[in-house]
């Protein structure tokens, strides 16, 4: 297979737990959740349900009928944002944010008259909570923040921002794609109102699986993006108005959504502070080996306690598409080049035209991937 270095992309591998799940739903109850009263279809129901609870359990939720499933962090960041923010309204956000909800922002600017802040923070991505209280207005209706930016790893102070949230009735909406499974993330103790996940990620389920966790009762003000069928309820004209249904039209993806709670029981019995451990123990090492380069240029704080195990990078004169090519073809390295689908990140940086080589370290990764990185850093650096 080669040393994957993208988990910030998607984690590989699985656990061996997860796919064993996944493929004995297939083989053994293969019903939908939610729809029949036989026996398997009972089955299904409880097992997603059990993923529900999972999520309660990691992020310290107080409700599984408050966590809705999503196929992806794009789609839950995108019904949380398109069915709060009304005509007028103005956001806050960092200056990090990836196009799952940069995009989003931006389209009802143009379309809704919506207001967007940005928060200034440092080149290296370092936020100040205070600086966002200077931001708010009447009209302050939203923050939403990532947790850790995708591009250089810089841990938002997420705790701090809801204290603010909270001290203005302002909703706070976490984007946790890069920490959720690798960093401890507490709705209550961290004061989000609403956290999106993604599945595939640190979490280490299958892609199509997400969601968010609400954490408040503003969810009477998030209107539905979609209407269908729920399973129950069905001579009722319109979506109905209870938790999950009013947010999960249509079938679910089961398969996937099993495959996430095995993956959720395997992060919560390893624990979530051993597995930020480990990755820390790797990000401080890979910081360490990759300052060893001639010519390389590390972006964001170089201090492992500041981000999580995502490293951004450029080598002085080569283009970072060649790197990520040259890494692929003669070293079977796997890494993510170009903007990663977040400008203004780019942009703080200053790389938005040159883009950079981004690792993305996960739980299963070891020193020696990052020993033969360097090594093949080195080589393509002496070549050109
Ligand atoms: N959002 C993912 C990334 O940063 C796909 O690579």
């Amino acid at each position: 297979m080669g040393i994957y270095l993208d988990n910030a992309a998607t984690s590989y591998p699985k656990p061996d737990a997860v796919i064993q799940k996944m493929m004995q739903y297939m083989k053994e109850i293969g019903a939908t959740a939610g729809r029949g009263a036989y026996k398997t279809a009972i089955e299904a129901d409880r097992l997603v349900f059990n993923t529900r609870k999972m999520v309660c359990k990691l992020f310290n939720g107080n409700d599984p009928s408050k966590v809705i499933f999503t196929y992806n962090i794009t789609e839950a960041l995108n019904m949380v944002i398109n069915g709060f923010l009304k005509e007028g309204a103005h956001v806050i956000t960092s200056s990090l944010e990836h196009n799952s909800v940069w995009r989003p922002l931006k389209t009802l600017e143009r379309d809704r008259n919506i207001e967007i802040s940005k928060v200034p923070c440092t080149k290296e991505g370092i936020t100040k909570a205070s600086d966002i209280e200077k931001l708010i207005k009447p009209n302050t209706k939203l923050i939403v923040f990532t947790y850790a930016s995708n591009v250089i790893g810089t841990i938002q102070p997420i705790k701090e921002i809801g204290i603010i949230a909270k001290k203005h009735n302002i909703l706070f909406l976490v984007d946790s794609a890069q920490t959720a499974g690798s960093y401890p993330i507490d709705v209550v103790k961290d004061n989000i109102d609403i956290l999106a996940f993604t599945g595939h990620k640190s979490l280490l389920g299958p892609t199509g699986t997400g969601g968010f966790l609400i954490n408040c009762d503003s969810d009477a003000n998030i209107m539905p993006s979609k209407s269908g069928g729920t399973g129950g309820d069905s001579s009722y004209p319109y979506q109905p108005d209870y938790l999950p249904n009013k947010y999960e039209a249509g079938t679910l993806n089961v398969a996937g959504i099993i495959g996430l709670g095995e993956a959720l029981n395997f992060i919560c019995s390893t624990g979530i502070e051993n597995i930020r451990k480990k990755e820390q123990e790797l990000v401080k090492y890979a910081l360490q080996r990759l300052d060893e380069i001639d010519g390389i240029h590390i972006y964001g704080p170089k201090d492992y306690n500041k981000i999580v195990g995502v490293i951004a990078f450029n080598l002085e004169n080569i283009p970072a598409e060649d790197i990520a090519f040259e890494l692929d073809r003669k070293y079977n390295i796997m890494v993510r080049v170009g903007i990663h689908c977040a400008p203004t990140a780019h942009e703080l940086i200053g790389t938005l035209e040159r883009g950079a080589v981004r690792i993305g370290i996960g739980y299963f990764n070891s020193k020696d991937d990052i020993d033969k990185l360097v090594s093949a850093l080195k080589n393509i650096e002496e070549k050109i």
